[in-house]
Formats: structure tokens, sequence, C-alpha cells
């Protein structure tokens, strides 16, 4: 796993045009600008592999990577709550994502992307209430933990998995990334191993 390179597959802006079902599929979610396109660079080594801006509202389509001999696709998407782009492309965008997390049969865990400074909001229990609702299984993901300090981390953490088990749907166990850093990473990548065999 993770031996051969990560490659960009496919953009896809329209569920009709989703690739043909032939791996299972890992997805990256999460508010506009908390580090989804930084954190799939971080995880596949390739720096410049999805895009990433300071700007929310860089990625714009469903994004497929794909790696010679790993059974799992990883998902890049479009964030949801704020963009810097025209209210009817960000409904559009907002659409693609809730239809793909609720409507794709390979899709074997969402990584609920919660930047470490702002904690869970209001949109990402949208997110979590919809994935609950279609069965689908998410784990969030801290990122950006470089940006505060340990004791707030830790404190964020317990509080996190607190509002977790309430949650039908929610993986108990939380990482905490920086891609920044690099921290986190490796976990990540074992997590993804391990899902890789479901
Ligand atoms: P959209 O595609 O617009 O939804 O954003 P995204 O979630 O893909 O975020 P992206 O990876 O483009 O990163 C947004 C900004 O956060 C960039 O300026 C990154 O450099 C910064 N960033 C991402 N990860 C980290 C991190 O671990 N630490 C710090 N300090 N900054 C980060
Ligand atoms: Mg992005």
């Amino acid at each position: 796993l993770f031996a051969a390179p990560w490659e960009f597959q496919t953009s896809v802006t329209d569920m009709a045009k989703l690739p043909p079902i032939n791996a299972n599929e890992i997805a990256f979610a999460g508010r506009s600008n908390v580090g989804k396109s930084s954190l799939i660079n971080a995880l596949t080594g390739r720096k410049g592999l999805a895009r990433t801006s300071s700007t929310p509202g860089r990625t714009q389509m469903l994004n497929f990577f794909v790696s010679d001999g790993t059974p799992v696709s990883i998902v890049d998407m479009p964030g949801y709550g704020y963009a810097q782009a025209p209210k009817d492309l960000v409904d559009a965008w907002t659409e693609l994502v809730f239809s793909y997390l609720r409507g794709r049969p390979s899709l074997r865990r969402v990584f609920l992307l919660i930047d470490s400074r702002h904690g869970i909001k209001k949109n990402d229990l949208e997110t979590m209430a919809l994935l609950d609702k279609a069965a689908v299984v998410y784990q969030v993901v801290l990122t950006k933990s470089d940006k505060i300090k340990p004791p707030a981390l830790k404190k964020l953490i317990a509080e996190t998995k607190a509002q977790l088990l309430k949650r039908v749907a929610a993986y108990p166990e939380i990482i905490a990334t920086s891609s920044e850093k690099n921290l986190g990473v490796d976990e990540l990548k074992a997590e993804i191993a391990r899902i890789s065999t479901l």
C-alpha cells in the first residue's frame, strides 16, 4: 500500500459521470479552506497533486486520485459552508458533494475534516446528519493542529469525542493532523490501509 505514486484519475462535476466502481473510495469532506487538499498532498507525499489555496473555494469538482496496486481511491471534494464564488456555483458544488456522500455504494469512509481552531460548526452537523441517515461511516480529522497549543488540542479532542458519542455513524477515534508539520499523517495512512481491506 502507498508504494506506487498517487496520480490524478479524473474530475467530476456531475453524478452521472462518476468513474465506474472498481475500488473502495475514501472521501475528504469539510468546510471550505479546512485543509482537505493539503492533507491529501501530505498523505500522498505529492505537494502539487491536489490544488490548494488560501482562498476558500479552491476545489470545485470531485477529484479522484489512484495509486497502482492500492485498492482504494481518494476523493477530494469542494468544501461547504462558505466560498469566494457566486452563490449558484457554491450551491451546485454543495449539491454534488451531498449527492456523492449519500449515494455512492463504494464509499467506505468519509474523513470529516474540522479546523482545530474552530471545532465542529453548524454545517458540519448537517453533514453528519446526512451521513448518519445514509449509514456512511465518517471519521473526524482535526486539521491545522500546528495552529493551537497542545493543551487546547487535547481539550478539543476530548470535547469532540464526547459530541460524537451521540451520533449513529461516527467512528469513535479522532485523528489530529497538521499538513504543514506532517503530524498525524502516518496515523491517517494506517487507517486508510485498514479501510482498503474492508
Ligand atoms: P477548498 O478546496 O477551498 O474547500 O479548501 P481545502 O479544504 O482544500 O483547503 P486547502 O488544502 O486548499 O488549504 C487551505 C489553506 O489552509 C491553505 O492556505 C493552506 O496552506 C492552509 N493549510 C492547510 N493545511 C494546513 C496546516 O496543517 N497548517 C497550517 N498552518 N495551514 C494549513
Ligand atoms: Mg481543496
